[in-house]
């Protein structure tokens, strides 16, 4: 069966990860768990982008070898993946000998094909975005921010023909609508490429940089590091037992808006359509977390700490602020008291508060045990009728990647399932002698907690370590599958547990 194949950029070793970084593995692991939930066989990639120029200064300034430095950070992102619980497969570092080998063999298919010579050519290059840039990347007649010290240089190097690929690009980019995610971004590359497009330096000479893999066909060379960071989707799936047939063509390549062009949609289809690869299906585009409007990145030193927050309020409050507040595709600023409202009021008084107050009185009227219910109590109508509607809008919107619509959706389901208990009063119920009462003392609470089953199995995806405790407070098994998302009575006869608190009250200011 064909996996379900997902993956992230790769990061660049030259920095500690920050909150744009944890996005992009939280988004792609939301996504991940969907698929897994329905069904899917899903391979989800992520990694390290080691090699440049960018890796090899940082070293050298701190004293290191090259190597040393990106195992250093390789712990470093992979200890927030840990942390932030993303449910990856693989995790490729492009110093992995079988991504050198295979970045090599590509590199010797494509000279031997004629499609990478050698010339001597004068430009313009970013050492920030480590390429060669053009006049046409100025905005407003500036260069971006983002590219940093530009220099003129003239070297002889080793070039990929782009250029006679460009129609056929073209070609590709109208026929495959969902190529290019958000819709309006495909326009943008479109709009690139109604110029004419240079052909890809892919070398660097080694007396400029030797922190990278060596040209099969020219030892004095080492690859650039777009050629070789771009390949890890491919080389990714192919190591060990894997077999590629089983992965390739990915299902979404998850990037930020800043690697969408020229990187992943020019060079990259181009390379993979050379090589003779099918095209990845979807690359999907999100854009910035911002700092009061400004990009935040190492460089301006705006940065927000994802551990900063998950050591305050932990990965899944994090995680949660992260996917409501994104509308995916658009930038979004990060803003620290709204995500303190968010975890107050959203996970604290809706959620936390939701099942603490069933639990307590599961306790309370029912010895702890969850009641039977009629499912066709009058009643319940409003409750299921919104269930059945929640369930139906979620799934929808989980699958258009429209996460803060969906979590809107589901929060609304649970402030309202608090409005059952207000509006039903479970504790005037309990003290009444009619054994009408007490049939609907036990139905209401029934309902209660049912509905925080439900809302629990829609949450998952996005608060992966908080389900399985809310499912176990209600006595229920702490898997997550979504086989029973019928409102029903799978907890009848379950025993709950003590209360929990699941969002304690936060009182701390951040450092
Ligand atoms: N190494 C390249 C990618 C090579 S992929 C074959 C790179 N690395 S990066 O570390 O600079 O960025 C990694 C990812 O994080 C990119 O998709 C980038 O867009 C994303 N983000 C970096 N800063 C970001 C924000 N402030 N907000 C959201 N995501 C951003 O580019």
């Amino acid at each position: 069966m064909k996996k379900f194949f997902l993956t992230t950029a790769i990061d660049y070793a030259n920095g500690r990860p920050h909150i744009g970084h944890a996005y992009e593995k939280i988004l792609a692991d939301v996504i991940s768990r969907i698929a897994r939930l329905s069904g899917k066989d899903v391979y989800f990639l992520t990694g390290l982008d080691e090699h440049g120029q960018k890796v090899e200064q940082s070293a050298i300034n701190r004293g290191v070898t090259p190597k040393a430095l990106c195992d250093e950070v390789a712990d470093d992102f992979k200890a927030l993946c840990s942390t932030l619980n993303i449910s990856y497969d693989h995790y490729i570092r492009t110093t992995d000998e079988y991504h050198r080998s295979f970045v090599q063999k590509c590199l010797q298919q494509l000279f031997d094909a004629g499609e990478i010579y050698k010339a001597e050519y004068t430009g313009i290059y970013s050492l920030s975005a480590e390429r060669f840039v053009q006049e046409k990347d100025k905005v407003d007649g500036e260069w971006p921010a983002d590219y940093g010290h530009v220099t003129e240089i003239t070297e002889t190097n080793y070039f990929f023909r782009l250029k006679k690929h460009q129609r056929w690009l073209i070609d590709h980019i109208e026929t495959h609508p969902d190529f290019v995610y958000p819709k309006f971004r495909a326009k943008q590359v479109l709009e690139f490429l109604k110029e004419p497009i240079n052909d890809l330096c892919i070398s660097r000479p080694k007396e400029r940089l030797s922190w990278g893999i060596e040209l099969p066909f020219d030892k004095e060379y080492v690859t650039y590091v777009w050629f070789d960071a771009l390949l890890n989707y491919v080389s990714g799936t192919n190591f060990g037992d894997k077999i590629l047939g089983d992965h390739w063509p990915a299902d979404y390549h998850i990037i930020g808006k800043d690697i969408l062009v020229p990187a992943h949609s020019i060079y990259w289809p181009i390379m993979l359509h050379v090589l003779g690869y099918e095209l990845p299906k979807t690359l999907l585009t999100h854009g910035w977390w911002l700092l009061s409007g400004e990009k935040m990145s190492k460089s301006s030193g705006n940065i927000v700490d994802p551990l900063d927050y998950i050591k305050q309020f932990g990965p899944d409050p994090f995680r949660y602020y992260l996917m409501r507040e994104m509308n995916v595709g658009q930038d979004c600023d990060f803003n620290h008291d709204r995500f303190v409202t968010r975890y107050t009021t959203d996970l604290g008084n809706d959620l936390g508060n939701l099942l603490s107050r069933i639990v307590n009185m599961l306790h309370r009227y029912c010895k702890g045990i969850v009641p039977g219910f009629d499912v066709g109590d009058p009643a319940l109508g409003e409750l299921r009728e919104l269930w059945n509607a929640t369930k139906r809008g979620v799934l929808s919107e989980y699958q258009t990647l429209t996460f803060n619509t969906a979590l809107e959706r589901l929060f609304a389901f649970i402030s309202f399932a608090n409005k059952f208990i207000e509006q039903n009063a479970p504790w005037k119920l309990a003290k009444s002698p009619e054994s009408s009462d007490q049939a609907r003392l036990k139905t209401v609470l029934a309902a209660a907690a049912e509905s925080v089953r439900l809302a629990t199995l829609l949450l998952a995806p996005v608060m992966p370590s908080t389900a399985p405790k809310i499912l176990s407070s209600l006595g229920a098994t702490p898997e997550v599958t979504w086989n029973s998302l019928e409102f029903g009575s799978c907890l009848w006869n379950k025993t709950v547990t003590e209360n929990v608190i699941l969002f304690p009250r936060w009182e701390q200011n951040l450092s």
